[in-house]
């Protein structure tokens, strides 16, 4: 008996002991990495590539999903504290909710990485990695501007706007970016926004879903474009929100096709643009910002330069917070083989 209960506490203290140094030896390069939902197509894709990259580099990855709700955001961010990470790259899904929790991750000396999003009103970020927000924008709307001829066409034509998430600080910028070349012409008569919505409030969709943008879009149809009016152009923020749009088109409007943009490149948009069902959409690789994002870990735990090209336009409410921005790409039903099949980002299949 005697002998049992020795031989029982020394596996005791052997699994103690283990358990103490795995802990701390993968804790010295722990990394979590915190998406918002997986939901929407891309933050899948970012999420594998975050963690393909940096197990690559021979860190340990702590992936966690959010299922689009802050507070579990928030939950899952303290659990990473607690499990040792050193590192957290996080894309908040409400960047105004995480100042309390990233008050605690700075007293502990852990780094944050904003990814894809700023987090805004805190001192706690390091750096933000992210894609050209307002290019975006201003890329959707120079391709409005080019398909109605607006330098030279006098119009009017019938435009209605779609933009994102209040709580993301990019929904804003992309808007922005977008206005600074649609406004001119709403201004001066070639544009009417005909459903008399027009500012980011009046045309954001909460937590950038599909069925919000549809039920706005089937309402705005009904009441605007019913009666045979035609639709020229939508210009949407992203592909989720774009597919609203489409299906709410397809369920409700008779007139020609709208020129539509989107963002993201997601598959199911990428069908609409080859069924002619989209125009455009924005091809943000993947890849490219976990490769950046990555090396700005190195930086954090090994030492050396981090990669940063902007150092003026990401302000946060705290400070201006070091970014870098990858470059955002034109996408259409012309180019998209080479853009995603031939670089892999797809297989042909994928898209049939
Ligand atoms: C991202 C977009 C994405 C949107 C909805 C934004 O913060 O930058 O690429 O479409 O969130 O997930």
């Amino acid at each position: 008996m005697k002998k049992a209960l020795c031989l029982l506490m020394s596996l005791v203290m052997v699994v103690a002991m283990l358990t103490a140094c795995g802990s701390s030896s993968s804790s010295d390069n722990k990394v979590g990495v915190s998406m918002p939902t997986k939901t929407l197509q891309r933050w899948n894709q970012d999420g594998s590539n975050m963690k393909e990259q940096l197990e690559k580099k021979g860190y340990e990855v702590d992936l966690q999903f959010a299922d689009g709700t802050a507070d579990v955001q928030v939950n899952q961010i303290e659990n990473m504290i607690s499990n040792g990470c050193k590192v957290l790259v996080i894309s908040a899904i409400d960047g105004k909710s995480l100042g309390t929790v990233l008050a605690t991750a700075k007293e502990k000396g852990v780094k944050v990485i904003a990814y894809d999003r700023l987090i805004m009103d805190t001192d706690a970020v390091t750096y933000y990695a992210t894609f050209d927000n307002f290019k975006v924008g201003v890329k959707q709307g120079e391709y409005i501007e080019e398909k109605l001829g607006l330098k030279t066409n006098a119009g009017p034509f019938n435009i209605e706007l779609i933009a994102g998430s209040p709580d993301d600080n990019n929904a804003h910028i992309f808007f922005e970016g977008a206005m600074s070349i649609l406004q001119q012409y709403i201004d001066n008569g070639k544009l009417n926004v005909k459903s008399g919505q027009k500012t980011f409030e009046q045309v954001a969709t909460q937590d950038w879903k599909t069925e919000n943008a549809q039920s706005r879009f089937e309402a705005l149809i009904a009441s605007n474009y019913a009666d045979g009016t035609q639709l020229d152009a939508v210009m949407a923020s992203n592909d989720s929100t774009a597919l609203g749009v489409a299906n709410a088109l397809a369920n409700s409007y008779t007139g020609k096709y709208p020129i539509l943009t989107g963002q993201d490149c997601d598959i199911a948009n990428v069908k609409n643009m080859i069924n002619g069902k989209q125009s455009m959409s924005i091809f943000k690789d993947t890849r490219d910002l976990a490769a950046k994002t990555t090396e700005m870990v190195d930086a954090i735990l090994k030492g050396g330069e981090p990669p940063i090209n902007n150092t003026k336009d990401y302000d946060n409410g705290k400070f201006v917070v070091p970014s870098y921005l990858c470059d955002p790409v034109f996408a259409d039903a012309n180019n998209y083989v080479t853009l995603l099949v031939d670089s892999g980002y797809y297989k042909a299949e994928e898209l049939k």
